[in-house]
């Protein structure tokens, strides 16, 4: 059976911190290493992407393997080919498959008909990869996560949902402000409280980042709601991450966005380019956690 990876979930609670801990590992020796020696991965993405394409193409290529760049653009899935079939096809030619697509469902069945493992690069219900280096840029600096603080501002997003699903596998607690009409699924919020996760969703930003040690945001209109942009501008106003709501943040709270940013949008640049910002780092740790996730799904 492929080893997929969907969902934190899929690492389980401890191969969840097992990972963390092998990615700072592998990034403090600058790890290379042969576990895709031979091996290709397919990158198949249906939207667009500068780091997580970056970061997989170079984790893989560390490790050995090479990989097959595809969007529907030059292929036949933008001419209607079932992923079904396409993944049939794949699982025959290469030995993983990195997706970043729209619809959950779209994943699944290419591990259904697949036989190789699949990774989730992205899709509208969650971002894991991400999130897994966002815990690793906060953990470098707060190694016991059950003292963290995280304040969520924005879209009830697939960005959003992944954080919530992380906190029924870390011990930090979630703060999430959220305006009414963009909470996440509710069936992400009622598995993740199944689990113990620790979270809390406000209106207002203000009492999301009380005392926290690290605020996150996100764009408002993600890939594939670019129609909604200014609906958006007025439903999310209040909730840009500026100067003055940095200060309500414990001191010496940091700063992280998953990026790309839209300054002016979510968060000003005086936060993006001030000292708290630690989006370089969370961007550079991409490629380490992908690194350690490989290495599991290959195993
Ligand atoms: N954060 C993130 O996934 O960035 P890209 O869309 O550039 O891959
Ligand atoms: N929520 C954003 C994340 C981009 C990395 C999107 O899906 O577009």
């Amino acid at each position: 059976m492929a080893q997929h990876f969907m969902f934190i979930g899929d690492l389980g609670k401890e191969g969840a911190h097992a990972l963390i801990k092998r990615a700072k590992e592998m990034k403090d020796t600058r790890f290379r290493g042969d576990c895709m020696s031979g091996k290709v991965a397919a990158l198949i993405f249906e939207k667009a992407s500068t780091r997580t394409r970056f970061s997989f193409e170079l984790a893989v290529r560390q490790l050995g393997g090479t990989t097959i760049f595809m969007t529907p653009v030059e292929s036949q899935l933008g001419r209607s080919e079932p992923l079904r079939d396409t993944a049939r096809v794949l699982s025959r030619y290469v030995d993983c498959m990195i997706v970043r697509t729209f619809g959950q469902e779209k994943l699944d069945e290419l591990a259904r008909y697949g036989s190789i493992p699949v990774i989730n690069a992205l899709t509208d219900q969650g971002h894991p990869c991400q999130v897994l280096a966002d815990i690793l840029t906060i953990y470098e600096r707060t190694p016991d996560l059950s003292k963290v603080r995280v304040a969520w501002i924005g879209d009830g997003n697939n960005m959003a949902a992944s954080w919530i699903e992380a906190t029924a596998y870390f011990p930090f607690e979630l703060m999430l402000a959220i305006p009414e009409g963009y909470d996440p699924d509710p069936a992400v919020l009622e598995a993740a409280r199944e689990k113990g996760g620790r979270f809390t969703i406000v209106r207002d930003p203000a009492e999301a980042v009380a005392g926290v040690n690290y605020v996150y945001t996100d764009v408002w209109a993600s890939m594939g709601q670019e129609s909604e942009q200014k609906k958006r501008e007025e439903a999310f106003k209040g909730y840009c991450v500026d100067s003055a709501l940095m200060a309500l943040a414990a001191p010496e709270a940091k700063f992280l966005h998953c990026l790309p940013a839209h300054r002016g949008e979510e968060v000003t640049d005086e936060v993006m380019e001030s000292p708290a910002s630690i989006v370089w780092d969370e961007a550079e740790n991409r490629m380490h956690v992908q690194k350690a996730i490989l290495e599991w799904a290959m195993r």
